[in-house]
């Protein structure tokens, strides 16, 4: 006989019916696309980015139809791409936001990518008004600049979150890549400074190069599932270290990625790429494949195996440390 599976888990405090959320992408552009990802069983939607660059330009070129004498916006514009290249303006990023409040029941997560803690946070505020039930934060911040130093680039992240913060009551997630050489700490400061969650990993645009011609290729690559390893890595090692919740991110295509992301640590498991690979209604298929895992397994819940295989549950730990990566080296299966 079938036993009852709850597949429910909480998210920053949000309750989701699934653990599988949608993640920052251009098809929640359309708000028939976001009541789709609903129908299909998505836990919650976080929403395309609007990004820093965007509010600022348009807050910008108001204060210049404002101050018809001022020269200042004509030199900063040409740091800007066009606002035509903008597919949504900030007025309509607010609509979507309400019209998906009044057309679904789950939680719609608002997404900023921002770099600077200057001139756009307050856009936050009419997220929240619009009835955002939380608001994730991208900083896609690539250190460029050779002076930089590390404390240097989390400082942008933590004074970005502080102003949000102060500015909002909504949940926080923090969306990081994993390119910081202490990221234990770091998530720990992330945690001290108010984040209510973590999104691990943000994946950074690699351009490629076209060798023949010798351009740059500046095309998105879809991910895949072997990219899992390592958000999982450190989903494992921060699960029950840090007392904010976890949305893994990065290659889940089919159930056994969300299975491990779950196993691993995360509250949720989010995703794109195979969105666009096999269409909305993938989510149902990920989901059928979970329930039915997790009664072969004799799993009632996700509370009933969330972080099993995280670093502290597991009977040897040292699975995730140097002594087993120098164990692989020296084994001879692979002389
Ligand atoms: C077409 C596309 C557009 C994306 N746009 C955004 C975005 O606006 N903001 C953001 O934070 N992440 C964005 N992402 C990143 C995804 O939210 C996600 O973190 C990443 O693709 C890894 O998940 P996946 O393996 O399921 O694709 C985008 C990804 C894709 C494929």
């Amino acid at each position: 006989m079938k036993s009852i599976i709850d597949i429910s888990t909480k998210y920053m405090g949000l309750h989701l019916k699934t653990p599988l959320v949608v993640s920052a992408n251009p098809l929640s552009e359309k708000l028939e696309n976001i009541l789709k990802m609903e129908d299909a069983g998505a836990g919650a939607v976080v929403l395309f980015s609007l990004f820093e660059e965007q509010i600022r330009q348009e807050n910008a070129q108001l204060e210049r139809v404002l101050n018809a004498t001022s020269n200042a916006f004509a030199e900063a514009s040409d740091f800007f791409p066009d606002m035509e290249e903008y597919a949504v303006n900030t007025n309509q990023y607010l609509e979507i936001i309400r019209k998906a409040k009044e057309r679904v029941d789950i939680p719609i997560i608002a997404s900023l990518n921002g770099i600077t803690p200057e001139g756009w946070t307050e856009y936050a505020l009419d997220i929240e008004r619009a009835g955002a039930d939380a608001l994730e934060v991208n900083v896609y911040f690539i250190p460029a600049d050779l002076r930089l130093t590390g404390v240097e680039v989390e400082k942008r992240y933590i004074d970005i979150l502080k102003l949000l913060r102060k500015t909002v009551k909504l949940p926080i997630a923090i969306k990081l890549n994993p390119y910081f050489s202490s990221l234990g700490h770091f998530t720990n400061q992330l945690s001290t400074e108010g984040a209510d969650a973590l999104v691990i990993f943000n994946r950074f645009y690699q351009p490629d190069f076209d060798i023949d011609n010798l351009t740059v290729l500046p095309n998105l690559e879809f991910s895949h599932p072997a990219e899992i390893r390592l958000p999982l890595l450190w989903i494992a090692i921060l699960y029950g270290r840090i007392p904010i919740s976890l949305a893994a991110t990065t290659g889940v295509h089919g159930a056994k990625e969300l299975i491990k992301y779950l196993l691993a640590g995360a509250d949720v498991g989010m995703v794109a790429s195979a969105l666009y690979r096999h269409g909305i209604p993938w989510i149902k298929d990920i989901l059928e494949d979970l329930k039915w895992y997790m009664q072969e397994m004799g799993f009632s819940s996700i509370q009933a195996f969330r972080g099993t295989m995280s670093q502290q549950h597991i009977s040897d730990p040292t699975a995730y440390e140097r002594s087993n990566y120098i164990k692989i080296l020296e084994s001879k299966k692979l002389r």
